[in-house]
């Protein structure tokens, strides 16, 4: 494991820590963008009421609910639709750069489910219409372009926004593990991300 990694069992097994628990809600598609450009993959993030980039989920408090029943209810907060999410969905564990503003520690906990098409899209719709955080503290679900278009578009402009933790990572770490982006063409939308704001 990485550095700062923990497993489900070790990370449950601290007491004093808090605990978040997201996940990544994707699948494939054959749509192309203008008609030439294959969008390959629906990946879904949201713009929070921070203003930052992150994935739905939230805070779970392991001696009241599982980690995944936790993440359910954080689902059907923000999304509108309580979606199954199961141990096998877990993807790491780790612990969180320890802010000022709290003394316990928190444990983020990251999950990756696969989904038909068409419960993307009913869960886009939910989000919007149906959720009681809708307009709180989520102010949209976004889908994550993973094409690269001329001039940095596409996958390397959505990279160089902010992310809160290290959503940013855990979107990367992803799109390479689920090969949804070849290393080659991620390596390329890392270096044009950081010549955007340069
Ligand atoms: P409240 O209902 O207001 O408590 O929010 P919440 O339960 O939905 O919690 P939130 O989703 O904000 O997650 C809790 C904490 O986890 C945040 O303060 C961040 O530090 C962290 N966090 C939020 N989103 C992500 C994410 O996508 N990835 C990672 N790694 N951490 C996140
Ligand atoms: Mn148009
Ligand atoms: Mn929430
Ligand atoms: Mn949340
Ligand atoms: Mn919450
Ligand atoms: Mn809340």
């Amino acid at each position: 494991m990485a550095s700062g990694q923990l497993s489900r069992v070790e990370a449950l097994a601290c007491a004093g820590c808090r605990h978040a628990c997201h996940v990544m809600l994707y699948c494939d598609t054959t749509t192309q963008l203008f008609g030439r450009i294959p969008i390959r993959h629906v990946v879904l993030m949201q713009m929070r009421f921070d203003g930052l980039l992150g994935f739905p989920g939230g805070l779970v408090n392991p001696s009241e609910e599982t980690l995944e029943a936790g993440l359910s209810r954080e689902l059907l907060e923000e999304l509108g639709v309580a979606l199954p999410i199961s141990v096998e969905d877990h993807v790491d564990s780790c612990y969180a750069p320890s802010s000022s503003s709290s003394s316990r520690q928190l444990i983020t906990h990251f999950y990756v489910k696969k989904m038909a098409e068409e419960q993307i899209r009913e869960v886009e719709k939910a989000a919007a219409s149906t959720a009681t955080d809708h307009g709180q503290e989520v102010l949209g679900m976004v889908r994550v372009p993973l094409y690269a278009m001329q001039g940095g578009g596409g996958l390397a402009s959505f990279l160089s926004h902010s992310f809160i933790g290290n959503a940013r990572s855990q979107l990367i770490d992803s799109l390479l593990r689920l090969n949804l982006v070849s290393p080659a063409e991620l390596q390329k939308a890392l270096a044009n991300s950081l010549k955007i704001h340069a």
